[in-house]
Order: structure tokens, then sequence, then C-alpha cells
């Protein structure tokens, strides 16, 4: 018998698996967002990352398994702004509290401070998509997202075109977002990096068919993650062996991470990696706390690595 729904809302995905045609593309899938949860899912290109982000979404009807959201309210934010260009970056912020029957006055006036708090300037409000540089384009479908207050936020990939600076205040203004309204967040990204720098717990997709092979969990609050703690962690990551399969890199060198000069106090834990995959990583900075994620095919239906 199922749960009872809880009240504070959640994701959960359970068995879920997707073909096109006669084409695989995901399988076995198993995870769970909660309320005030960032979950980072990453993987290479085509593996079925945005497949799975647009099953969540309720974008694709599902085949194979259960999508159960509980969130009162998701908003969804793509790669690219996808703006719509007749519009002012206004109405383009307001577009999903006209759907929801706000009127134009409350609607405005929440798109316009929502606006000003993600960085955009008085003026930038009036103009069109054409005449906003690619930041502020995706400053205002950040905004487009956040004005709607969802429960529950779904990102595929929305900062890879944008400069590492661009990158890191936008990164800053969601996580306070996040914070302040214990929203949950499922991000999907081959930006390792990005994964480490926001979420508090990162799945590693393995392709063809997309499928989960390793959880690690990021003890340590993001807000309080610096640069020196984020690359020493990316660099952990790109040391476990499911992470290196994953992206198609070859086997780790041994001791490669102590060259680093590992001091982690067991903040990166790794679910569901075999222990062989971690030559060269000391005890403190990598702890294993299950066996290998079981082969695809056996996995179906089961919670992978977790
Ligand atoms: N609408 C579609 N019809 C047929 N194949 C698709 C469709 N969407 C995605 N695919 C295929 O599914 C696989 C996964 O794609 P996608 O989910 O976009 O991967 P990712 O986001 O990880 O790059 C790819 O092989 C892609 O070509
Ligand atoms: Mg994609």
């Amino acid at each position: 018998m199922r749960p009872p729904a809880s009240p504070s809302g959640g994701l959960e995905v359970r068995g879920l698996g997707h073909a096109f045609a006669r084409d695989e593309v995901l399988a076995g899938i198993d995870f769970q967002v909660r309320a005030g949860e960032v979950l980072a899912l990453v993987g290479p290109s085509g593996c079925g990352k945005t497949t799975l982000l647009h099953l969540a979404a309720g974008l694709l009807s599902v085949q194979l398994g259960e999508v159960d959201n509980r969130f009162a309210t998701t908003a969804f934010m793509f790669q690219q702004p996808r703006l719509l260009p007749w519009k002012s970056a206004l109405d383009n912020i307001a577009l999903g509290l006209k759907a929801a029957g706000i009127g134009r006055g409350e609607r405005h006036r929440r798109a316009r401070s929502l606006a000003l708090r993600l960085g955009l300037a008085p003026h930038d409000l009036d103009k069109f998509p054409h005449q906003l540089s690619g930041g502020m384009q995706s400053r205002v479908a950040l905004a487009r997202a956040l004005v709607l207050a969802p429960e529950l936020l779904l990102l595929d990939e929305p900062f890879s075109a944008l400069d590492v600076g661009l990158k890191e205040e936008l990164y800053r203004l969601l996580l306070a977002h996040q914070r302040e309204r214990g929203m949950g967040v499922l991000m999907i990204t081959h930006d390792l990096m990005e994964a480490v720098r926001l979420s508090d717990a990162i799945l590693v997709m393995a392709p063809a068919p997309g499928r989960i092979v390793a959880r690690f969990e990021l003890a340590h609050p993001a807000a309080a993650r610096d640069d020196a703690w984020v690359y020493r962690h990316t660099a952990e990551l790109l040391q476990a062996a499911a992470v290196r399969d994953s992206f198609g890199l070859p086997a780790a060198a041994g001791g490669a991470l102590a060259a680093l000069g590992g001091r982690g106090g067991a903040r990166l834990r790794v679910v569901g990696e075999p222990a062989a995959g971690h030559a060269g990583l000391t005890p403190s900075d990598l702890r294993v706390l299950a066996p290998s994620a079981p082969p695809h095919g056996a996995a179906a239906g089961k919670r992978c690595g977790i």
C-alpha cells in the first residue's frame, strides 16, 4: 500500500522506462525529490536526461513505471530561454501568472519585484527578447519560472551557455530563493562542477539505455561551499568509476586524488559505487556505503545503487 501523501509535497519516480519507437532511452529509473532538496542528475549528452525531465514534468506520457508529483506547483526552466519574441521582458516573466488568472497590475508588480531581485534593471523590463543579451534572457527565463512560487523547479541545463561569472551569480540567486522558499529542485546537467556547486545529492546516469548507476550525497550546505570545496569535490567525483564509465573516460590513475591534497572530512558520501573504483582515494574523502549497482536488466523496478 502506498504511504500517505506528504503535506510538504515530493516527487517520486519509480521504475521509469521510456522508448522512442524501438529505441530504449530510459530503464529502471528510481529517485525522489523532497521539499527543500536539490537533486542533480548528471550524465553524458544523449543519455536521456531531457527525456527524463520531460516525463517528470508531465510533458511526455509515461509508458512504463510511475511519476508521482505531490508538489502543488511545478515550474520548468529549459536549456534555451524560449521567450515569446512579441512580448516585453516583463510580460514574458508574468506569462504564467496571466495563465493563472492573476490581474494585470498584480502580475506586473510580482514580475517586476522578482526581475529586479534577479539583477534586471527597470529599463530592461520594457525591452523585447531580441534587445536583451543572452544573460539577460536567462534572468528573464529564471524569473518566469520563480515568479510562480513553484514548490518544485525542474531545470534542464539552463546555465550551460552562460559565462562563468554570470553562472555564479545566477547560482547564488537561485540558491537564495530555494532556501528561502524550501523549494525542491531537480536539475539535470552534464556539468559536474555545477552539480557539486548546487546540489544536496547527485545521481549519475549512464547511457544506452539511460539508467542511474551511482548516488553521491554532499553533506556540506551549498551556501557554505567555496570554490576550493567545489573544485576538490568535482575532482573526487571525476575519480569515481561510475562517473568515468558513464562519460567514457579511461579508468582513473591511482593516487590522483591524493595528489590534490584531499582534505574532505567525509562530505561527499558515495552510494552504489564499486569499491575497486576508488583506487587512490583516502577514506576521509570518499566513503563507499553500498556495493555496486546491479547490472542493467537486473535493475528494472529496483532502486539503482541506493
Ligand atoms: N522526440 C524524440 N523522438 C525520438 N528520439 C528522441 C526524441 N527525443 C530524444 N530522443 C533520443 O533519445 C535519446 C536521449 O535524448 P535526450 O533525452 O535529449 O538526452 P540528453 O538530454 O541526455 O542529451 C537520444 O538518443 C535522442 O536522440
Ligand atoms: Mg538534454
